[in-house]
């Protein structure tokens, strides 16, 4: 068997063989991969603790599949293009040999630096190579890295360091995104007053705005790579891990509680993303792949960092935003670079679309062959721009269903070989066993039925825990459903077996294609002195996808609310970040509660739609009048 799939027919045949012996599929997809030493078995499972085990008994590292494979024969090809914030400033090239170089410095920095394997390390840095390098010198030499996005405050990053227990901190002195300067150093030293397992701090020159660098303490990346040894071969040796070692944690939002540091090992994720890039962008050798996302989020780790390098690809990096000088910015990175696969996501896609067509005039879009979609689902009419404006209408669209969770790529089509269908996820790729699921927990057979999306058999990129709370993972993904793992997503499948995913159907929020926790935003709200209490809802946004709502009693003493308001937007982005930030908040006396003291979010949900008509049964509510004040003063 291939690793790619490249028809229709194939396609289903290689679907039910893997769903028929699932462990001689993945055997075979894991050939293609280079390994220290084979696996003694390829999978070793049980969803009710859970413990999933994929290629025991092997050994790698994930960077001599990503850097090291690819040297002898592809050594000058372009890994990473490098596309700064400022249009005017020079890009980069890093060639598979060069990025190899860099890597291995930086591995023998961190080694320097006292990292060795298992200790966690908190990557903190703005969108330019160093980051991937950053990255991958942590996978060579064992440490597990745990990237916080550059968009997260202090209190934020304080709280995953100390999770995690990070021993060194990685960041820049500044970085730009758009037409600003975010202060990364002043952020980590802000986070490190409350964090005790930090013993170093690695800082790179990126915007030279003046940071304190405390002895002892603080080093800069400039320095430390002038110390260590750039000769042998390879000049920084791997740490051979086993296949279920830690590769890395990211930190995902929940419906309760803080972030949990969801959890990848080497085998398994690696894989998956390899397996996941090759067959969804069909990815052929020469080609510029540009995937717009962060590698603060999973869909950079998978999808611009460790997918398309496992595959010797070239993968364009960009530091800024869509609309920055101006919203032509992607279109002329596409022109630049002549790039063939474009991946990004819905939100952006919105927002190019509020510019019309002006922003794509004397663009030539035309080296684009496949298109990709993902962290939200992405309604027909964005869709349909993004098939004809930017695709031609010649480049099949990949909408990618999955979540930081899953690893890489679940439900999708496979570019140019199976079908695309607007607004539609489509089909689970060969070694996804998708079911829906009622209430019960009673798996819906048959077509044209909607229910909880659940997977019924594991594959090799999903977690394994969450860091440090193992029951926390049994609880969140395990319990609602026995044997099985829930997505938390809702789903629908056409007549034709097609899945369309609706959206989460617990208490998280998709703002921008990013998921924040509504408790997480209440907790946060509550945290100012002149709140009471708050109830923190979705609601639909032409942009956004989904926009912040929330309804907020005050306390007795507030004289101006509207310094109030402007004072809990601040305390959020203090708390959690400016992503978190309420787009909406409304000041109530009272929130709809049943008896038993539960807020009746449904109701809250539904005003915040602007639904006021139908708002169902009310009657179990402790004080019903408060609802009728609610409505008459929604935004
Ligand atoms: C949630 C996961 C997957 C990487 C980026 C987000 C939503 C993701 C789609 C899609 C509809 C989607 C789901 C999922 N989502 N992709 N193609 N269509 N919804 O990762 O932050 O872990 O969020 O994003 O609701 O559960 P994440």
């Amino acid at each position: 068997m291939n690793l790619k799939i490249t028809s229709f027919s194939e396609y289903k045949e290689v679907y039910d063989y893997s769903v028929r012996e699932p462990e001689n599929f993945w055997a075979e997809i894991a050939d293609s991969f280079r390994w220290r030493k084979k696996w003694d078995k390829v999978l070793e499972w049980n969803f009710k603790e859970p413990s999933i085990k994929w290629f025991q008994g092997a050994k790698l590292n994930i960077t001599e599949n990503c850097l090291d494979r690819h040297l002898e024969k592809h050594g000058d090809r372009p890994a990473i293009i490098w596309e700064p914030n400022d249009p005017d400033e020079a890009h980069r090239v890093l060639s598979y040999k060069q990025l190899h170089d860099k890597v291995c410095q930086f591995g023998n920095v961190l080694r320097n630096n006292g990292v060795k394997k298992g200790d966690r390390v908190c990557i903190y840095l703005p969108m330019v190579p160093e980051l991937a390098i950053a990255v991958l010198a942590c996978a060579r030499i064992g440490a597990i890295h745990s990237v916080v996005f550059g968009g997260f405050s202090a209190q934020s990053i304080a709280d995953r360091i100390n999770d995690a227990e990070c021993s060194l901190v990685i960041t820049a002195d500044g970085g730009f995104r758009g037409a600003k300067d975010i202060p990364l150093k002043d952020i980590i030293d802000d986070a490190l007053v409350q964090c005790r397992s930090v013993q170093k701090v690695i800082v790179l020159t990126r915007s030279r705005s003046p940071v304190s660098m405390i002895k002892g303490r603080d080093v800069w990346w400039e320095d430390e790579i002038k110390k260590v040894e750039t000769q042998g071969n390879p000049p920084c040796p791997v740490e051979i891990m086993d296949a279920e070692d830690l590769l890395f944690i990211l930190y995902t939002s929940g419906s309760t509680g803080k972030p949990k540091g969801v959890v990848h090992t080497c085998g398994g994720y690696m894989v998956y993303a390899g397996y996941t890039f090759a067959n969804v962008f069909q990815y052929h050798p020469g080609e510029v792949y540009f995937c717009t996302a962060d590698i603060g989020w999973i869909t950079g780790h998978s999808y611009i960092v460790y997918g398309p390098l496992s595959q010797g690809a070239t993968t364009v990096m960009f530091e800024g935003v869509p609309t920055y000088p101006s919203p032509s910015r992607y279109w002329d990175i596409v022109e630049k670079y002549k790039v063939n696969i474009l991946y990004t996501a819905p939100t952006a896609i919105r927002s190019l679309m509020s510019f019309g067509t002006g922003p794509l005039e004397g663009k030539d879009l035309s080296s684009i062959t496949k298109l990709g979609s993902v962290g939200e689902p992405i309604n027909e009419e964005a869709w349909h721009w993004f098939d004809e404006k930017i695709g031609n209408k010649q480049a099949p669209i990949a909408d990618t269903w999955w979540q930081t969770e899953t690893g890489g790529i679940m439900i999708s089509p496979i570019a140019g070989v199976t079908t695309t269908k607007p607004g539609y996820a489509t089909l689970p790729l060969p070694g996804v066993q998708p079911v829906l699921v009622d209430e019960n927990g009673k798996e819906i057979e048959g077509n044209g039925v909607s229910g909880n999306l659940c997977i019924k058999f594991p594959w090799p990129g999903m977690l394994r825990t969450t860091y440090g709370d193992h029951e926390r993972c049994r609880q969140t993904y395990f319990s609602t459903y026995e044997n099985m793992y829930f997505t938390g997503d809702g789903c629908l499948r056409d007549e034709d077996g097609y899945y369309k995913i609706t959206g989460r159907v617990d208490d998280v929020l998709n703002v921008s294609g990013h998921r924040i926790g509504t408790a997480e935003v209440e907790n946060a709200i509550n945290m100012h002195t002149d709140v009471v209490e708050s109830a923190v809802v979705g609601y639909p946004h032409e942009i956004k996808g989904q926009g912040v709502y929330a309804y907020v009693i005050l306390g007795e003493s507030v004289h101006d609310k509207e310094l109030t308001r402007k004072n809990i937007l601040q305390t959020v982005t203090r708390i959690i970040g400016a992503i978190a930030k309420p787009d909406k908040i409304q000041f109530v006396s009272g929130l709809p509660k049943t008896r038993s003291g539960k807020i009746m979010r449904r109701i809250l949900r539904k005003i915040a739609e602007g639904e006021t008509s139908n708002l169902g049964d009310t009657s179990t509510l402790l004080d019903p009048g408060v609802v009728d004040e609610i409505k008459a003063g929604a935004l």
